[in-house]
């Protein structure tokens, strides 16, 4: 070899070596288990999340469950992602009685906050999912929220410099599809754990203190049969009640995925964990402020709902709550606050 084609060899060599380098990074796929953690309180409670074998949390999968949940190729026009509607600050709420979609329509239900959802078995106010990998299907191609196709995704993702390198680290294939998607985005919503409120570290870990009205707010909870649905722990017991908002309810809840006329009206109770963080209220976002739903509690229970539960029997003007008690109560749902899970750098887009 030539002195000439010897240098040329070398550079050649040296530019393959440091393009693989740049395409193939050495890293070999060895996912880390990622720790839920929660404090001790909370088994006294409720069981341990119950998570997927097929898909356990890692650190890896969180990683890219973060940056797909707020990854706005996931929408037909790349304007939304799902922290548009599920927005930190509001405990992953909408502030919006009913979010708008790409598409500019709006749908007829208040959305939900994200909150301890790996305590969770049934999603959406009328429960039609049973998984958060399940449930993460439905916005990327509801009309009225992504209005996307999942081949559309999945190409835009393939085709992107990071992505499969990320899917690599997580799953062992640098091959994109809509289940390792909806895998990655669950094991992200698994991580949104709040049990640190002003009220958490009063009662079980001893280190703030509650107000005197506060205080009194908690006790009222509990007279007031607030805990019979809302109970202490994840103040929601998961299940699906109707609690006599309307005589006749214009959307059928739960029913509607069931099908069975018991159900008709019934919701999803939902946590009041970061309760003063995601209003409006109610499944149809239809009361502005905490005072407007302790007031519907108070005196606008309707007790001719049907299938109306057997909780909401003590609703009634014989049981009035005084101006002083619904304030206490009040007061008592703003301790619920966590501000650590609403300001978390770990939660933020990245
Ligand atoms: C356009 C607004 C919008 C977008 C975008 C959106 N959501 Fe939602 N989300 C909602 C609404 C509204 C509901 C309640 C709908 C219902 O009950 O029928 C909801 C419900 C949920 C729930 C159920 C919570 C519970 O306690 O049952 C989860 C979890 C959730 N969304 C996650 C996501 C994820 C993950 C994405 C992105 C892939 C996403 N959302 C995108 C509006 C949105
Ligand atoms: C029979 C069960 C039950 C009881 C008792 C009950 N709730 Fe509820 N609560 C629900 C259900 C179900 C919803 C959602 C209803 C809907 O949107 O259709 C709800 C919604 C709420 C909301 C709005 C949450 C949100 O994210 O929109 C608040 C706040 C609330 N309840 C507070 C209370 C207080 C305070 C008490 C006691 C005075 C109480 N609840 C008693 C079942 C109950």
């Amino acid at each position: 070899m030539t002195k000439k084609y010897f240098a040329l060899y070398i550079l050649v060599a040296v530019f393959t070596f440091l393009a693989c380098k740049e395409h193939s990074p050495q890293i070999p796929y060895s996912p880390t288990p990622y720790d839920l953690h929660y404090p001790d309180f909370v088994t006294t409670f409720t069981n341990a999340p119950v998570i997927p074998t097929d898909n356990p949390t890692t650190i890896q999968g969180v990683t890219l469950g973060r940056q797909l949940f707020y990854e706005k190729m996931l929408s037909n026009d790349m304007t939304m992602n799902c922290g548009s509607c599920h927005k930190q600050a509001n405990s992953f709420d909408d502030a919006r009685q009913f979010s708008q979609g790409t598409n500019g329509t709006f749908g007829s239900r208040n959305a939900m906050a994200i909150i301890n959802p790996a305590w969770g078995d049934r999603f959406f106010w009328d429960g039609r999912r049973s998984s958060l990998e399940g449930q993460a299907h439905d916005p990327v191609t509801n009309p009225i929220e992504m209005a996307n196709k999942w081949p559309v995704v999945m190409q835009r993702l393939q085709q992107s410099n990071a992505y499969p390198e990320l899917f690599f680290q997580a799953f062992g294939t640098r091959i994109i599809d809509s289940n390792l998607i909806v895998k990655a985005i669950a094991q992200f919503e698994r991580t949104l754990i709040s049990f640190n409120s002003r009220y958490d570290q009063y009662i079980y870990l001893h280190g703030n203190t509650l107000t005197p009205d506060e205080a009194d707010g908690y006790e009222l909870f509990q007279v007031f049969h607030c805990t019979g649905c809302h109970t202490y722990g994840l103040f929601t017991d998961g299940s699906f009640r109707n609690n006599g908002l309307d005589l006749l309810p214009s959307d059928s809840g739960l029913a509607k995925f069931t099908h069975k006329a018991v159900d008709y009206g019934k919701f999803k109770v939902p946590t009041l964990r970061n309760i003063a963080q995601t209003a409006p209220y109610m499944h149809d976002g239809r009361f502005a402020t905490l005072e407007d739903v302790v007031n519907f509690y108070n005196k606008s229970v309707n007790q001719s709902s049907p299938n109306l539960d057997t909780t909401m029997q003590h609703f009634t003007a014989a049981n009035a709550m005084t101006t002083t008690q619904k304030a206490h109560i009040v007061a008592f749902l703003k301790t619920l606050t966590d501000s650590n899970f609403i300001m978390a750098a770990a939660y933020a887009q990245p």
